[in-house]
């Protein structure tokens, strides 16, 4: 178990924000966390796993907790389909090379998004045409006041884009330890109709892909638009893709009649990157932060610059896109 005191925390987010916790412990079972949240007096914890979907704006006075928790388990198995337990410490995209090397599918659409195995349902993580709440089975959670273990199951978590109980309603209340997946053992559902998935494949001259051939695809497409953290500062979209009834798009639409949007139930999803590029913020630089040149819905920190500089930039964005479309831009990332 390691602890620092007066612990800087910019090699624990990748935006690269350089702000001071009183006390970071990080903790290698669900054991020591128990002991951990037992044993401190302090009032306020913050729990990190990669720290690729924070935007931190000031120090954390109080714990900061860093999951480590390991470990890969088959819970149960037969011809079709495989139930995987993971450590909520595990990396993500480590994890999801390890299903494929195994020849489990279901998480390849998901590959190279950054961050935690036990952060994932967080925000219910979604790429490529997937989301995990399509294959996800169950996870294990400590809550920080009773010290209680909980299992929820997929309808307990009541997944949404980019939500669940765990973003809402039991924010801050649960630390999840470990999330279990059903993926397929055989006949794998290949989902290569979103995006540029189908152009890639067509460009290597794949005809029948594999979940492997799928996954390298994922994994080239993202490589070309979004910025590397261990090279520029970011936390992915800063911003969800706003989800407006019919009648509002159609206004959009009269004004803007390229606007790129998807069928979302009976609404419709816009696309934050189009509305914020065509406002004319693609590349905008202001001081230590901006917006990326590739992908606009992605705000970026040059280095040496503060989490409000961030802050108020997407406060511009948002206040730009209002007046511009009638349309208020929520944040993705978490706001500390
Ligand atoms: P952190 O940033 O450490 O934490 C995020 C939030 O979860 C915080 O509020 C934290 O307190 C809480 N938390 C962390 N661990 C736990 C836990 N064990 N129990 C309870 N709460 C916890 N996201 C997508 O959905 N799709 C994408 O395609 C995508 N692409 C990205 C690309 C880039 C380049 C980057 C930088 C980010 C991207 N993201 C994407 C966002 C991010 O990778 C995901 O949200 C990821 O799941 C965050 O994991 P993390 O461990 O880094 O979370
Ligand atoms: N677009 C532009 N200009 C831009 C960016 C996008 O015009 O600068 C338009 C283009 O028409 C493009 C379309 O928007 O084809 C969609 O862009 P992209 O495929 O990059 O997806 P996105 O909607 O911007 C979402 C997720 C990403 C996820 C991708 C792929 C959200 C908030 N973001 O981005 O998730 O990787 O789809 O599925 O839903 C994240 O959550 O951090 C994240 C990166």
């Amino acid at each position: 178990m390691k602890r620092i005191n007066h612990a800087s925390l910019k090699p624990y987010n990748t935006f690269g924000f350089d702000v001071i916790a009183d006390e970071l412990i990080e903790f290698n079972s669900e054991e020591e966390l128990i002991s951990i949240l037992e044993k401190t007096n302090s009032s306020h914890k913050l729990i990190l796993g990669g720290g690729s979907n924070v935007c931190l704006t000031k120090n954390i006075d109080g714990l900061v907790l860093l999951n480590k928790i390991q470990g890969v388990e088959i819970t149960h198995k037969n011809e079709d389909q495989v139930t995987i337990a993971f450590g909520a410490g595990e990396n993500w995209h480590e994890m999801v090379l390890w299903t494929l090397d195994n020849g489990f599918g279901g998480l390849e659409n998901l590959s190279l998004i950054p961050g935690n195995i036990g952060t994932a349902p967080m925000q219910n993580i979604g790429a490529y045409g997937v989301e995990i709440k399509d294959v996800f089975e169950s996870l294990e959670a400590i809550d920080v006041k009773s010290l209680q273990k909980r299992t929820f199951s997929n309808d307990e978590c009541q997944f949404g884009y980019r939500e669940s109980v765990f973003k809402n309603i039991y924010k801050d209340q649960f630390i999840i330890t470990k999330v279990s997946f059903n993926l397929s053992a055989r006949n794998h559902k290949i989902k290569a109709d979103y995006g540029d998935i189908q152009k890639v494949l067509e460009e290597r001259g794949v005809t029948k892909p594999t979940i492997k051939d799928i996954s390298n695809a994922v994994i080239s497409i993202r490589q070309s638009k979004l910025p590397d953290p261990k090279e520029i500062g970011n936390s992915g979209s800063f911003f969800k893709n706003p989800v407006i009834s019919k009648v509002e798009f159609e206004e959009v639409k009269k004004n803007h009649p390229n606007v790129v949007a998807y069928p979302f139930g009976e609404e419709i999803k816009v696309s934050a990157g189009w509305l914020i590029d065509r406002a004319g913020w693609k590349g905008y630089r202001e001081g230590n932060v901006g917006v990326h040149g590739k992908q606009a819905l992605v705000l970026v920190h040059y280095g040496n610059g503060k989490g409000r500089e961030i802050i108020d930039l997407a406060q511009k964005i948002i206040q730009d896109i209002k007046d511009k479309y009638n349309i208020t831009l929520v944040p993705e990332v978490n706001i500390l």
